[in-house]
């Protein structure tokens, strides 16, 4: 079996990481359970391009339990843990990821991939889907279907879905319920501010937090930040999220103005350049940036570098940048998103509900040949499904429609 890990002798350690989330991850566990005894994926190949986490961990070993035979890479230079890449190899899974890797050897791994002539892709990001769609296109013929995890993949599809350039159908699982309220909210919420904190070791209190986004990803770390006593500042575009976070008790305004009072710089729009050259000028010496958006787009680094002197590695994930005014300011995980890069990611208890959805829906596009190339959403009992399975998990029950109920929530005939 081919495969590229950092140090094979890490397996051990990653092995007990892997074990830990499992854990914490009783819905995918169900479902492995029943994989096994089912094998819905069996003799399908599955090209993955995620982040090589401990719950990827727990995903990847569930689609083999499930019959699949997946191929492995990160979905961010700085995201894979080498341990867990180290322990997958040791169970027979095709990984080429190592973290730190540069842009040249991310292709490189991603292609070594599609070497494996996948059957299903799934994506976080979406490099996988657009790179068979534009220089592998000999691959499309394998494929039943993708999936991806991420807004950005989903904007990237939509795009590619408009243009009537994509080629095989692809299951949204970023945009399932089950997905975005929790794993982009809480996930995201939580890491995010993990990863701030192992990098800096700072105290959050009483600091004026700008957070670029108030999107779901936006929404938990603003929450978060509040939580740990931070002054949030919100920057938005769009005037309805604008409006839900000046309703939410944060404080919104330009970027123009928040780069002139904040301490602590959080991008998770999606977008690009939300921090540039303007913005950096009019900072406080000493202030702190980070992203939480997939692409290390939103902090532009280029205006960073030029007007710069110096800059130098002060710890893990924190740089500092020496401008040439005379300020210094601090890049965390080269704008990479700092929850894994600096942090573990999502917990996975978060994780156990996304990567659940990503097992079920492999197993439905498996079932579903028929579909037509487009961008799907997740169908509606999966989501559910995985909702009630991870309430379940939790002890808690809840209370059902009765008919009567269920009549009069379809009927339009009643009023006052
Ligand atoms: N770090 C992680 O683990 C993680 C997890 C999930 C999603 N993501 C990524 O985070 C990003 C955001 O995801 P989301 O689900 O919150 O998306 P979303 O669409 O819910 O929110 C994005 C928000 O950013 C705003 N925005 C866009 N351009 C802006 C600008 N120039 N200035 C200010 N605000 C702007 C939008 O109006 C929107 O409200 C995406 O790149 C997504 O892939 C990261």
């Amino acid at each position: 079996m081919m495969a590229k890990v950092k140090n094979i002798n890490l397996a051990e350690r990653g092995e007990l990481e892997i074990e830990w989330a499992g854990t914490n991850m009783p819905v995918l566990m169900t479902i492995r359970k029943r994989f096994e005894k089912e094998k819905p994926l069996l003799g399908i190949k599955i090209g993955c391009c995620l982040h090589v986490t401990k719950e990827t961990a727990v995903l990847v070993k569930t689609l083999k339990a499930g019959g699949g035979k997946v191929f492995l890479c990160g979905s961010n230079p700085l995201s894979t843990k080498d341990e867990v890449a180290a322990a997958l190899v040791k169970e027979g899974i095709a990984v080429f990821a190592w973290r730190g890797l540069q842009e040249k050897e991310y292709y490189w791994c991603l292609n070594k991939v599609l070497e494996g002539k996948p059957n299903l892709t799934m994506d976080d990001g979406g490099d996988l889907i657009t790179t068979i769609h534009s220089k592998r296109k000999e691959l499309l013929k394998n494929v039943i279907g993708g999936t991806e995890e991420t807004t950005t993949g989903v904007i990237r599809f939509r795009a590619m879905e408009k243009d009537r350039a994509l080629k095989y159908p692809v299951v949204a699982v970023n945009d399932a319920y089950s997905k975005f309220l929790f794993d982009n909210r809480y996930g995201t919420g939580q890491s995010t501010i993990d990863g701030i904190l192992r990098a800096t070791a700072i105290l959050l209190a009483g600091k004026n937090f700008v957070l670029s986004g108030y999107g779901w990803c936006g929404k938990g770390i603003a929450l978060r930040a509040k939580g740990m006593g931070a002054n949030v500042i919100i920057t938005e575009v769009n005037p309805q999220n604008a409006l839900e976070a000046v309703m939410d008790g944060f404080q919104v305004m330009p970027m123009n103005k928040a780069a002139e009072i904040g301490d602590v710089f959080v991008t998770a729009t999606g977008d690009r350049n939300i921090i540039k050259k303007e913005h950096f000028l009019k900072m406080k010496s000493g202030a702190i940036l980070a992203n939480a958006g997939h692409f290390n787009v939103e902090i532009n680094l280029k205006a960073l570098g030029k007007l710069s002197k110096g800059k130098r590695k002060i710890r893990e994930n924190l740089e500092e940048y020496q401008l040439k005014n005379g300020k210094k300011i601090y890049l965390l995980s080269e704008g990479r998103l700092v929850n894994l890069a600096a942090a573990e990611g999502h917990p996975s208890e978060v994780m156990d509900m996304s990567f659940s959805l990503q097992a079920l829906t492999a197993e439905w596009l498996v079932k579903n040949k028929k579909l037509v190339p487009k961008v799907y959403r997740v169908p509606e009992e999966i989501d559910k499904e995985v909702s009630r399975l991870k309430l379940k998990a939790l002890g808690i029950k809840i209370d059902e429609l009765t008919p009567e109920q269920k009549k009069y929530l379809k009927s339009w005939q009643k009023g006052t």
